[in-house]
């Protein structure tokens, strides 16, 4: 059965590789832009909903500036919060399957080891306050919703912390990147090939099936971002890698304030879904070889 997508955000990490990776799959998406459907108007998105015809709704639209969200509180909330929740209501307990994205920084980053989905959220800024209330309301809204929340995600678009790397080498200069800070980097394509894997499955399952819920989705492996850094300089750069300098997120004062160690234990999601996501320089090494071929293409 060819699963009905309808998703929500057309230009972000996430549903960027969705729609790009949609055709290795038996699924037919629906793609509704900002301009479509602006999350800033939660009440508005009930519309967005009537007439269609999903089997799967995938939220992929989100306030991600994590910075700004400190100044900008109530659009956040909005945006992470209120917005799913009214598609979650919109949905129900009847009609399509929900999946809904959030993260790592729902988290204090202050337990001392990875984090399971019983852990007791304290987020440390708004953003993560915003999401966790997000995912709360849409668990709570909808009966066969799947919170994925996810952390460090990276591609080879967009804004994210890889090309931020290769820019900085780029410009030559010394390069001082946090050592004090832990995570697990995630390539937007292998959450995004994850949900579409799935698809068939989330769309016809009942609700309570242990896929339901909230679950942690990571590449594997720890690493800080000085660590995550060097992995880049490595796979771009090889021997002409630039040397990283290490310095505590206290020498770098930002608006938010970020987790220690936010890192999921992806354990749970592993057991219910039979999967085991791929070592993030794995991952990482594709998004390189995809931005020197666009650089190469570019050129
Ligand atoms: N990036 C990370 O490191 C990270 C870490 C953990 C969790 N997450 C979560 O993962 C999910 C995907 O993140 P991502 O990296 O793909 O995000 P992203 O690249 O920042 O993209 C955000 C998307 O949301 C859309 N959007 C923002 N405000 C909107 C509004 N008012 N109405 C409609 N659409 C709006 C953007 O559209 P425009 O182009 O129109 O702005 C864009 O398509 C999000 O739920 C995020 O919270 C991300």
């Amino acid at each position: 059965m060819t699963v009905r997508v309808l998703q929500f955000g057309t230009t972000g990490q996430l549903a960027r590789e969705l729609l790009a990776h949609a055709k290795d799959f038996d699924v037919e998406i629906t793609a509704l832009s900002r301009a479509d459907a602006d999350f800033a108007d939660p009440q508005a998105l009930a519309h967005a909903l009537e007439g269609a015809r999903a089997d799967l709704v995938i939220v992929a639209a989100a306030y991600t500036a994590v910075d700004l969200a400190q100044s900008e509180e109530a659009l956040a909330y909005r945006v992470n919060a209120e917005a799913p929740a009214a598609i979650a209501r919109a949905l129900g307990d009847r009609g399509a399957a929900l999946v809904h994205i959030s993260t790592d920084y729902v988290f204090d980053g202050a337990k001392g080891s990875p984090y399971v989905e019983a852990d007791t959220p304290r987020p440390l800024n708004v953003y993560g306050a915003s999401k966790l209330a997000g995912e709360r309301q849409v668990l709570a809204a909808c009966p066969r919703a799947l919170v994925l929340r996810t952390s460090w995600v990276v591609s080879s678009h967009g804004k994210n912390f890889v090309k931020t790397m290769l820019r900085l080498a780029g410009e030559g200069g010394a390069i001082k990147v946090v050592d004090d800070q832990f995570g697990r980097p995630t390539a937007a394509r292998d959450l995004a090939r994850f949900i579409l894997s799935q698809a068939d499955r989330l769309a016809s399952a009942a609700a309570g099936d242990a896929i339901f819920g909230l679950h942690h989705f990571a590449n594997a492996g720890e690493v800080s971002w000085k660590g995550f850094a060097e992995g880049v300089f490595d796979l771009a750069l090889g021997a002409a890698a630039p040397t990283v300098q290490a310095i505590a997120t206290a020498d770098r004062p930002a608006p938010a304030p970020r987790p220690a160690r936010g890192t999921l234990d992806t354990g749970k999601l592993e057991r219910a879904f039979g999967v085991n996501p791929r070592p993030w320089r794995e991952a990482l090494a594709e998004i390189v070889a995809e931005l020197k071929a666009q650089q190469g293409s570019a050129a």
